[in-house]
């Protein structure tokens, strides 16, 4: 079963991109065929004009030395960028024609950037969902590792596969979505997910210092207002991130919280400690990776390459499907 994933190229990663997918990217490379792309197209759902788009590069080449430096090796997995294999745009156009309008305005996200981007409601964001199920399919992926927050995403995905599946005949198989242990990381702000465009976000390579910085101003269960008042680990979301960054010592954390034994300050230290311990070869490997300057651009024009063979192939199939031949 091939995987597929993508991500928007926000630059740098932050600990709930890489707690929430980009560690199952990595796992599922030793038994899949793994392809993984940076969503530029997408990201333009969100950007308007020239001093906007300006970022796009640097921010994929940010993007890429972090998953490179996680574990993503170019070798077993298809590292590409989204822009790169425009056939996916014309397989877009297609699955548009099979979508009702009304599916994708229920789309929550959708909903949200009503809201957020007032000033730029533009028809792309209506057809986000079917451009990533366009992604998925066009590689025929099976297995789509992501975070929680794209879960309706992936249920839509579905339901477009079958519908052009029951019209057309089985073309495509069904997406499933594989989320981690930890598939939603909240932020430093301890309401929202973690989020560059929130702003509560601790990225990868980040220096242990600001790391450290970044953590200590984190908030923690708001119900816990003194030192000596007892703790809920299920509201806070530093206890999330011990989950999985000082893993040995997740019961003991707990039971510590809970009984008021341990104050949220020494917490999070020891959550900054932990973190900055976890990323040490992570961070090694990304400045070495940053000393070459044009090994980004190699791996991605392989990406491309082998991720078009494929493309190629399914994109003809669907048209001849949908008579376009
Ligand atoms: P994005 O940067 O929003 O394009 O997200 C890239 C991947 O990281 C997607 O699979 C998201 O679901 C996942 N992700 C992003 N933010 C979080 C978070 N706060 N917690 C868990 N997963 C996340
Ligand atoms: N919508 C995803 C996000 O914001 C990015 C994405 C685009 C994606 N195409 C995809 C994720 C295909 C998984 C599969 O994070």
């Amino acid at each position: 079963m091939r995987v597929f994933s993508g991500a928007r190229p926000t630059g740098r990663q932050h600990l709930g991109n890489y707690v929430g997918a980009i560690q199952n990217y990595v796992k599922l490379q030793r038994e899949h065929e793994c392809i993984y792309c940076i969503v530029d197209i997408h990201a333009l759902t969100s950007l308007e004009g020239a001093e906007e788009v300006s970022h796009l590069k640097g921010n994929i080449r940010e993007m890429l030395l972090d998953w490179l430096a996680a574990g993503l090796d170019p070798e077993k997995s298809i590292l590409f960028v989204q822009s790169h294999v425009p056939e996916v745009m014309q397989l877009h156009t297609m699955l548009s024609m099979v979508t009702p309008l009304s599916w994708l305005l229920r789309v929550p996200t959708f909903k949200e950037k009503v809201h957020s981007q007032k000033e730029n409601v533009n028809y792309g964001l209506v057809g986000y969902p079917i451009l990533m199920t366009a992604d998925i399919i066009l590689y025929k992926g099976e297995i789509v590792p992501v975070g929680e927050d794209q879960l309706p995403h992936l249920e839509l995905a579905r339901e477009i596969v079958r519908r052009f599946n029951h019209l057309y005949g089985y073309t495509f198989p069904e997406p499933q979505a594989k989320l981690t242990t930890v598939p939603l990381i909240r932020g430093l702000d301890g309401t929202q997910k973690m989020s560059k465009s929130y702003n509560n976000q601790v990225d990868l390579a980040s220096s242990p210092e600001e790391t450290v910085e970044r953590i200590m101003s984190a908030f923690t269960d708001p119900s816990r207002k003194y030192r000596r008042d007892p703790g809920h680990p299920e509201l806070c979301n530093i206890y999330s991130l011990h989950q999985f960054f000082t893993a040995g010592r997740v019961a003991e954390v707990a039971l510590e919280c809970r009984s008021a034994g341990i104050g949220c300050v020494d917490c999070k230290k020891l959550l900054a400690k932990g973190i900055n311990t976890n990323l040490e070869p992570f961070r090694e490997r990304r400045r070495e990776l940053e000393s070459r300057p044009d090994y980004i651009e190699e791996v991605l024009q392989e990406g491309a390459c082998r991720a078009r063979a494929i493309a190629e192939v399914t994109l003809s199939e669907a048209k001849m499907r949908m008579g376009l031949t």
